[in-house]
């Protein structure tokens, strides 16, 4: 009965203490926090901020926080003229001081989730972030992590390390996993309007994150569990890393059968249910999709479980820098040249159109395999001042029709906007498209993947 009793107690408590955050985190005059200001929490702390909401941002890097205070932005979604604003209405600070998280109401940790070397999931930024703001918690406090990752993260690692000082999640404080979907460089869905999807560890926990992120952003999707949102979030990289890499052994068969592939898919895309256009390319690129299937792939072993269809896909994706050299080959050899001793001009690296961000860049692993082959290598990229493949690096060259000229074969590895691809088509005497950009240009001299 006295168990009942307190259990009640104990559970009106919780409930008080999470509706008063609750009307805090609503009525915007909770402060929150940011860990990790990069290509996900500075977007995100932009946005909490232009909702009027005061936002600390904490980061290992003493620049970026700088940049941060002084209202330079260097991510490109990011305006400085909108930092420097929200900044000087003090509504943006950054630090490096972690003591400070005792001043927040909420935290959102966004810190990286790579792979390492042997392609298992790296989790010692999250637990150095969760480590780092532990000691400063407050009861009552909402902590949500963002960084993709595999499902038992938030309550298998992130948990114990913030419970560490003594509070419990539940009745203490507050865990919820919210993964980031933001598509850097998509101009129609950027962090705002993207739906968030939340899972707490109690429906306490969802509920507080619930409020947290409907404060600044315009829709909230709460699932059962912190697990079904890392999943969530997992499901949907690997449907694209999958159906990518669908598309890139379509491209090989096609290839060898005189199909075009790419006018396949947009045949097939005029069905107006049931089909959805994916593309092949020239490898995976960014911080995601050639990332997040491992992580489940490895959770998965646990529970002995061999997750083929991302092994498969991984393979098939990661053999595409292997296939462009190929392809980029035959192509020299029916100009009667070999690739060794060949200039080749490699147009974008990021390693997605329109940004600046090369990680895991199928052009670095391109450019590798041709240094070692003895090409001559360099490159352009508007958005990329500097490049390196395997430790060397890469010479940045200005597109004109003398650099063009010069290049035996230009490989168009990734299709930035505002490019002068006529230019392109009327001075090369090679180019090698992955992307299928020169589709207006005829000639023999435009090779398609
Ligand atoms: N970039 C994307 O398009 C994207 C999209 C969806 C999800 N994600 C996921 O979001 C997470 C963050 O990715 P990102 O692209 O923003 O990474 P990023 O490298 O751009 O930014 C991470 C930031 O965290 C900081 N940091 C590292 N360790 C820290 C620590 N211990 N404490 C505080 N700060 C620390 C770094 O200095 C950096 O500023 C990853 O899990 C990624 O998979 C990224």
């Amino acid at each position: 009965m006295l168990g009942v009793l307190l259990c009640n107690v104990h559970r009106q408590d919780w409930g008080t203490l999470g509706m008063s955050l609750e009307q805090r985190l609503r009525d915007g005059s909770a402060v929150l926090g940011v860990v990790g200001l990069g290509y996900v929490g500075l977007p995100l702390a932009v946005e909490m901020a232009k909702s009027g909401r005061k936002v600390l941002g904490m980061d290992v890097s003493d620049e970026k926080a700088a940049d941060v205070n002084a209202g330079r932005s260097y991510i490109p979604d990011i305006l400085a003229e909108d930092l420097a604003e929200l900044v000087g209405k003090g509504l943006i600070e950054a630090t490096t001081d972690f003591s400070r998280a005792a001043e927040c109401d909420a935290i959102a940790i966004c810190v990286p989730t790579p792979l390492n070397k042997m392609k298992e999931p790296d989790t010692t930024y999250m637990e150095a972030a969760a480590r780092s703001i532990a000691p400063y918690l407050k009861r009552d406090i909402l902590v949500t992590l963002e960084s993709t990752t595999y499902p038992g993260t938030t309550e298998e690692v992130v948990q114990p390390l913030l419970e560490a000082h003594g509070l419990r999640v539940g009745p203490d404080f507050h865990l919820a996993f919210s993964p980031e979907r933001v598509d850097p460089g998509n101009t129609q869905f950027q962090t705002k309007n993207t739906p968030k999807i939340v899972g707490g560890v109690t429906p306490e926990c969802t509920s507080a994150a619930v409020a947290f992120y409907e404060g600044f952003l315009d829709s909230v999707v709460p699932v059962s569990s912190t697990r079904t949102a890392e999943m969530t979030k997992l499901l949907e990289n690997i449907f694209r890393c999958v159906n990518i890499a669908l598309m890139n052994e379509l491209l090989q068969v096609s290839e060898r059968m005189g199909i075009n592939i790419w006018e396949v898919v947009d045949a097939a895309k005029t069905k107006p249910f049931g089909f959805m256009p994916f593309y092949p390319g020239p490898g995976l690129g960014g911080h995601c999709i050639p990332i997040d299937p491992f992580y489940l792939s490895w959770k998965a072993r646990e529970f002995d479980v061999h997750t083929e269809f991302i092994e498969l896909a991984g393979k098939t994706n990661e053999a595409m820098p292997y296939y462009v050299v190929q392809r980029l080959m035959r192509a020299l050899s029916s100009h009667r040249k070999s690739l060794a001793g060949s200039r080749v001009l490699i147009m974008g690296v990021a390693y997605k159109a329109n940004i600046d961000d090369i990680r895991e860049s199928p052009a670095i692993k391109i450019s590798q395999l041709l240094l070692d082959a003895d090409a001559d290598v360099v490159y352009h990229d508007p958005h990329v001042k500097s490049f390196e493949a395997g430790g060397r690096d890469v010479a940045s060259v200005a597109l004109n029709a003398e650099t063009l000229g010069a290049a035996d074969a230009v490989v168009i590895v990734t299709d930035h906007r505002n490019v002068d691809y006529d230019l392109v088509w009327r001075a090369s005497k090679l180019i090698l498209d992955t992307r299928n950009t020169m589709r207006e240009f005829d000639g023999d001299k435009v090779v398609r993947l």
